[in-house]
């Protein structure tokens, strides 16, 4: 969602704010704004559209400001347009907002009322509209802080300037914020992502929610200071170093970061598995040995919760232990049957999917514990975790996930097999290796896949299919073509076919099926339905089948040998080219494809 930036410091705060936002536009795109505070008055310059629009007006004016904020915008309250843009600003502050202010509707009739104006019809207006009323009545910045921000309600972060000074404050409550320092340069930086501070910043701290957080920089330091609501120092935050790379934020030679992701996966599950079985992540492995639960919720949001779809298998199948799955946003509203002896495990790869976080927080009321498959250390959902399990994904930049999910299944099957049997299986780290060099196998030529995109991405519709364990996959490939190439993509049971779906195959429908060697002749009769219904039918499976290979239009070939838990990664890397590929000829915007957000930070 929203990406927000702040700086105050030496330096052009232009610079910074600029490169972290470029860095962010991945959680949002509608707009991008700035406020710089020049001789005195803070300036305003915002654009619709894409980081690009407002980096042109930046070339053209080549402003020079010492602090300032910086935003990329998904629009929640009010249409995508320059005024709804963020910074709003009026004669005293400038404010960012990420999140949702929940009873703004009501807030903003009383202050109408009250003969107070507006610029725009969103919700983060009302904030800045309240600040400058409490302002007006107290003179104190912090306590009108304290004041608008007591006074809404919903998930928000929010950083602010002031005219009368070169100070960054920033405040949150259930949505991502990270502040930081670096004393040498004697700069204060605040954002959404530590991921915009890498380079900037070496120390970072997350402040707690309702914590007021004030940086300011002097002749001689840099000095970062916290308060609670009633303006008492605070000492709720955590202080961490920086540790992620640069090199992170490059395309490298790829044409874009998805292609990039996709291709990293095969020696980050390499690295993954190093890390669980013979390094660091070991022993948190082992604390899962023998394990006794009474059975599992897993909660996650898009592609993560296909993830938890397959991971559901691994449990009841390996360790015989219930598990079910909801989606975060169902399972938070219906008043989930939740008993002590029972885990909620969490899967995100942000962390701060506003969904999940509100599932984990109420497993925590219920008193069970909270597990989380995560990608992003330090994220909410990995801080108010009982046990973390890691994905160690690198930055994922693409906004559709693929090496996310790829990691996220890995680490479920380990704490399956952790379980129930030792790591040091050799069977297991076969398996693992083999994944691995059949997926790099598959990124080395994907000539046959490329060509099959060519011939079926101008159909009207496609309907993915796969029985048991690839049956999410056919949910992950299906949304996998839909977020990125616009096209209509459902995903079904191969068996459910002929209760409904079957209805819409005519010759401009494609029928992707996941064919497993598991329960191939059921699978291949229901190829044969398609096909006498005229439906294109593009086939992945098992090499050396000549009967489903003869049966099928188009025909992927993979591998499944040797891979009897870890084949629906695999098959999902192929759907994941030919997602790919379909978007790349439909020309759309790949890594940032339209009305998407990587992190959903709002409900
Ligand atoms: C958004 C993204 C998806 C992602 C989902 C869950 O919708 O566009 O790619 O799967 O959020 O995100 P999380 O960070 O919780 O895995």
């Amino acid at each position: 969602m929203c990406g927000i930036v702040g700086y105050t410091g030496p330096g052009n705060s232009v610079h910074s704010i600029i490169e972290g936002l470029s860095r962010l536009e991945y959680r949002g795109y509608d707009s991008a704004g700035i406020c710089l505070k020049i001789d005195n008055e803070l300036q305003i310059l915002k654009k619709e559209g894409k980081l690009e629009n407002l980096k042109k007006l930046i070339n053209e004016q080549k402003p020079f400001s010492h602090t300032g904020i910086g935003h990329t915008r998904w629009a929640t309250h009010g249409a995508v347009t320059t005024d709804n843009a963020h910074p709003h600003g009026n004669e005293l502050f400038a404010v960012v907002h990420n999140g949702i202010i929940e009873n703004a509707g009501a807030l903003k009739k009383e202050l109408l009322a009250e003969g107070f104006l507006f610029k725009s019809q969103t919700d983060s207006e009302v904030f800045l509209v309240l600040l400058t009323k409490f302002f007006k009545q107290s003179n104190n910045v912090l306590q009108s802080i304290s004041k608008a921000f007591s006074t809404i309600t919903g998930n928000s972060a929010f950083v602010i300037i002031e005219k009368a000074s070169d100070k960054l404050y920033c405040i949150k409550r259930s949505a991502p914020l990270v502040v930081g320092d670096n004393k040498e340069t004697r700069e204060a930086f605040v954002s959404s992502d530590p991921f915009a501070l890498i380079g900037f910043a070496p120390c970072i701290y997350f402040p707690q929610d309702s914590v007021i957080c004030v940086s300011s920089v002097s002749d001689a330091e840099v000095s970062v200071n916290f308060y609670e609501l009633d303006l008492k120092p605070s000492t709720r935050y955590k202080l961490q170093s920086n540790a992620m790379t640069m090199d992170t934020t490059t395309k490298g030679s790829y044409e874009h970061f998805m292609l990039k992701e996709i291709h990293e996966q095969a020696s980050l599950i390499d690295h993954l598995a190093a890390y669980y079985i013979k390094n660091e992540g070991r022993k948190i492995l082992d604390e899962l040995k023998n394990l006794k639960t009474a059975g599992w919720h897993l909660t996650a949001c898009g592609t993560a919760w296909h993830a938890g779809l397959v991971i559901k298998n691994y449990f009841e199948q390996i360790n015989r232990q219930p598990a079910s799955v909801d989606i975060a946003s169902e399972f938070r509203y219906k008043n989930p049957i939740l008993n002590k002896d029972e885990i909620g495990l969490f899967i995100s790869q942000s962390g701060e999917t506003a969904d999940t976080l509100a599932c984990q927080e109420l497993c925590k009321e219920r008193g069970i514990p909270a597990f989380s498959i995560v990608n992003v250390e330090g994220s909410t959902l990995f801080r108010n975790s009982d046990k973390n399990f890691l994905i160690h994904a690198g930055v994922e930049i693409g906004v559709a996930s693929t090496k996310a999910f790829t990691l996220q299944v890995l680490t479920g099957f380990l704490m399956s097999r952790s379980i129930q049997a030792t790591l040091d299986d050799s069977n297991l780290f076969t398996e693992i290796q083999l994944l691995s060099a059949r997926i790099a196998e598959l990124c080395s030529d994907t000539k046959l896949i490329k060509e099959i995109a060519q011939k079926i991405y101008n159909k009207k519709g496609f309907i993915f299919t796969g029985r048991g364990k690839y049956f999410p996959i056919a949910l992950e490939g299906a949304l996998k073509l839909k977020e990125i190439a616009y096209v209509h993509a459902e995903g079904y049971a191969a068996g459910e076919l002929k209760h409904g779906p079957i209805a819409l195959i005519d010759e401009h429908i494609v029928n992707i099926a996941i064919v497993g060697p598991e329960l191939l002749e059921k699978t291949v009769s229901n190829i044969e339905e398609v096909k006498a219904r005229r439906g294109r039918m593009v086939v992945v499976g098992p090499q050396n089948s000549p009967e489903i290979e003869q049966l099928s239009d188009h025909y992927i070939p993979l591998n499944f040998e040797g891979l009897p838990n870890l084949s629906p990664i695999y098959v999902n890397v192929a759907l994941q080219f030919l997602a790919y590929h379909i978007a790349k000829l439909k020309g759309t915007d790949i890594d940032k494809p339209r009305n998407l957000a990587k992190s959903v930070t709002v409900e």
